[in-house]
């Protein structure tokens, strides 16, 4: 049996180490892992492979940045003789960038089965890219994994053949239960001087966020403000890097060797170590990505997506989860409910319980019978 995975960008290479893993382990496997190269600095890929002691590709496609016609392109004339010579019995995508789009769409017109990790969420917003290839790879793959009943009932709604849909929790979740721990031992808040429950963290790079000044100056402004003299710690994407500089030095400052103070402190991107022992002790996490709502939701922090949707509303029951919208009034507004809320942590969705990639290992046996 042999399964070949995709990865490409860094939200990818989280979800994608606990099922290699979990392949390793069983026997009749061989695994290929193919990465298309659409992050490349150290910060954004390499730092992630040493971190979750995932093997080094096999194959690095090496596509770079580009517009998303030109990524989405490059990805498929890049893999396509890669699927060709490996003939996989599956191709494993994770996630919704545009790598899982363009690997999907090249396997599935070369007749290979195509499984799909974090399968079934719906933002309903077209407009975001990640919708659109959700979408795109949803309708082609043979296996849809998910991570939620919402996510079940989405496919459901649009037809998908329920034989095809496995309920099997949440990839990323695994990676955060397997490394916690050591996050909390390297205690990196404690060594950029910040106390437990003593600041805020912040991640901001949706194109839609962060390439207009103005809205870009309104959610700075809203969120020093909401954080209420709590020190904010922002580990910079190198996409918002630019427009954070254009801004001028009253908006954020960078976190070196001063101390962090009230305002924003800007750090380079993290390591999955750093940035998970960052947010686990963190006030407050303000966010415009995805993965992060999830992980918040299981740290018991509470999180404020700065998003007028989101496409993982599991996260919003019990408010360990609230979308603020991009307004300064509706950041302040979530950000108050947020702080006064004395509920406590929510217990975690169904299994969000480290056991995902066993339970696709589990569906592959079945289907293929490795076991
Ligand atoms: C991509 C994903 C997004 C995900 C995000 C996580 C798509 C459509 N978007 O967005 O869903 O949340 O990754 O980070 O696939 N850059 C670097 N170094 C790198 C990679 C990128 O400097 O290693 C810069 C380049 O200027 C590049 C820009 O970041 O043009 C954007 O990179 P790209 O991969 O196109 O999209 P992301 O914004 O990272």
């Amino acid at each position: 049996m042999k399964v070949l995975t995709v990865v490409g960008a860094r939200p990818n290479f989280m979800k994608a180490a606990p099922i290699i893993r979990a392949l390793a382990a069983r026997p009749g496997y061989r695994h290929v892992l193919v990465h298309t190269g659409q992050h490349y600095d150290w910060a954004m890929s390499g730092a992630f492979f040493d971190a979750l002691a995932m093997p080094a590709p096999d194959v690095d496609l090496g596509v770079g940045s580009g517009s998303h016609a030109q990524q989405t392109a490059r990805v498929m004339e890049a893999i396509e003789p890669v699927l060709a010579a490996e003939a996989p019995d599956v191709v494993m995508v994770v996630g919704d960038v545009n790598s899982t789009l363009a690997a999907a769409l090249t396997a599935k017109k070369l007749d290979l089965t195509v499984a799909h990790v974090e399968a079934g969420l719906r933002s309903g917003d077209m407009t975001m890219p990640e919708e659109v290839n959700r979408r795109c790879v949803d309708a082609i793959s043979d296996l849809l994994f998910t991570t939620d009943v919402l996510a079940d009932a989405n496919l459901r709604r649009e037809g998908t053949p329920p034989e095809r849909i496995h309920f099997v929790g949440n990839v990323m979740i695994d990676t955060l239960t397997r490394h916690v721990g050591e996050a909390e031992r390297l205690d990196y808040p404690g060594r950029l001087g910040l106390a437990p429950r003593g600041y805020a963290t912040l991640t901001l790079h949706r194109p839609a966020n962060v390439e207009a000044p103005e809205r870009l100056a309104e959610i700075l402004g809203a969120v020093i403000e909401a954080a209420d003299g709590l020190p904010v710690v922002f580990p910079v994407h190198p996409r918002t890097r630019r427009r954070i500089e254009a801004l001028g030095a009253g908006v954020a400052r960078p976190l070196n060797g001063g101390g962090p103070a009230a305002g924003i402190n800007t750090v380079d991107p993290l390591g999955y170590l750093e940035f998970l022992s960052l947010n686990r002790a963190a006030r407050i996490v303000f966010t415009d990505s995805g993965g992060l709502q999830e992980e918040t939701a299981v740290l018991g922090v509470p999180c404020i997506t700065l998003r007028e949707t989101t496409e993982r509303p599991i996260t919003l029951r019990g408010g360990a989860n609230r979308l603020a919208g991009v307004t300064r009034a509706g950041i302040l507004a979530a950000s108050a409910a947020a702080l006064a809320d004395e509920g406590g942590p929510q217990p975690a969705p169904d299994k969000w319980d480290g056991r995902a990639a066993e339970r696709i290992a589990d569906v592959l046996d079945g289907i293929w019978g490795t076991a």
